[in-house]
């Protein structure tokens, strides 16, 4: 087992930074989950944690231990890939235990170590077959034992699911779930997946161009997002956006002359442009016509996808979508919507970073009896 320290890092690739100046503490034990797009530098942070990339500028630190200039073998890490790669003239047992071949691990010590291994992974039947005699999943078990073999003090996984059909990718999430919790290894696991991110992530840290833009537990991020980019990326379908004005009293005005929200006050100058955001499932379907607190939603699609249905449509001149279960009773049209102000969340037009509400002060008022109706009791003042 073992900790990670990253202070500053940075990495070019000639003249075209990669990393931008990343820190991240990864604690004995912690499985890490580092979720961007495609580009923003997953792999090459997790290169120049294995050692495979030199770092530009800044620190790597393994249980303490400055690692810039350690070779990839002395760092203690196994990487597990996409493209998992098998000796296709192996078999399941001589792939598993190559590594400690090579090393000069006795041929008893290596068969036990393996048998070991492949019980874990559940891949004791399969030790005698080749790799082309395996489905994706096992062979991607296969890449994890390999990984496993030397048992690393830390696990670095670069997108290792993404090439699996959508059912495997989730039966090995949960194998690799139950594994961690199993071996409690140090784990670095990168994904564009928001699923597997929110799913394996004791630690999520979201990237975006070199940086990491924020980093907490998956339902603070979710929950929290601390910028445009972090609620945008994290959800699906996707967070909606509202552009809004706040006005002379601090009310956001949406479409001009809409005030949705009137409880949200924003400390905030007049003028300022901010992007409203709420989860499509945050959001009520209503009937019209337009009252206080409500928006008008013109549906152009409903998608049926069986658990929930997807409400696709404009509002004050913006498309969003407005998720509901599928039990809902449609209102009759015209179609508004209601949006509770708790589950809105507004960001600077200008950066894209979160800004808060002056906080609403709820008084709790004291009821019994038949009248003891939890949302009764909070009124908001
Ligand atoms: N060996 C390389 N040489 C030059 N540029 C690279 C190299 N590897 C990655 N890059 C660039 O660095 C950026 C980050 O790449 P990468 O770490 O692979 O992103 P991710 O894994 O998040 O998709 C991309 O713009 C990519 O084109
Ligand atoms: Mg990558």
């Amino acid at each position: 087992m073992a900790s990670i320290e990253i202070r500053s890092v940075r990495k070019l690739y000639g003249k075209t930074p990669a990393v931008r100046g990343v820190d991240l503490s990864v604690e004995d034990g912690e499985f890490v989950v580092v979720l961007g797009p495609s580009g923003c530098g997953k792999s090459t942070l997790l290169r120049m944690i294995a050692g495979l990339e030199d770092v530009s500028a800044g620190e790597i630190a393994i249980d303490g231990r400055i690692v810039n200039d350690v070779e990839p073998a002395h760092r203690g890490c196994a990487m597990v890939f996409q493209n998992y790669a098998l000796y296709p003239h192996m078999t399941v047992a001589q792939n598993i235990g190559y590594a400690l071949k090579v090393s000069g691990v006795s041929r008893q010590q290596r068969e036990q170590r393996v048998e070991r291994i492949a019980a874990t992974l559940g891949l004791e039947n399969l030790l005698a077959r080749k790799p082309s005699e395996l489905s994706g999943g096992q062979r991607q078990r296969v890449a994890m034992g390999r990984a496993m073999v030397r048992s690393p003090g830390i696990f670095l996984f670069d997108e290792p699911l993404s090439n699996l059909d959508a059912k495997l990718r989730i039966q090995m999430r949960i194998e690799i779930k139950r594994l961690h919790r199993e071996l409690r290894t140090t784990s670095v696991f990168v994904t564009h997946d928001q699923v597997e991110a929110m799913t394996l992530a004791d630690k999520l840290i979201v990237m975006n161009d070199g940086l990491i833009e924020q980093a907490g537990s998956p339902s603070q991020v979710f929950r929290q997002p601390q910028s445009r980019f972090v609620a945008n990326f994290l959800g699906s379908p996707p967070m909606n956006f509202l552009p809004a004005i706040v006005d002379g009293n601090g009310r956001a005005r949406v479409a001009g002359d809409l005030v949705p929200w009137s409880r949200l006050v924003w400390d905030l100058p007049a003028g300022t442009k901010l992007d409203l955001a709420f989860r499509p499932a945050a959001a009520q379907l209503a009937s019209g016509p337009i009252q206080p607190g409500m928006l008008p939603f013109a549906v152009e699609m409903v998608e049926d996808l069986g658990s929930e249905f997807h409400f696709h449509g404009t509002t004050a001149g913006t498309s969003i979508a407005v998720a509901t279960p599928v039990t809902t009773e449609l209102p009759p049209e015209p179609f508004a919507i209601t949006v509770p102000g708790e589950a809105v969340h507004a960001f600077l037009a200008s950066d894209g970073s979160r800004v808060e509400p002056r906080p609403i002060s709820i008084k709790v008022t004291e009821t019994s009896g038949a009248d003891a109706c939890p949302e009764k009791s909070l009124s908001f003042i």
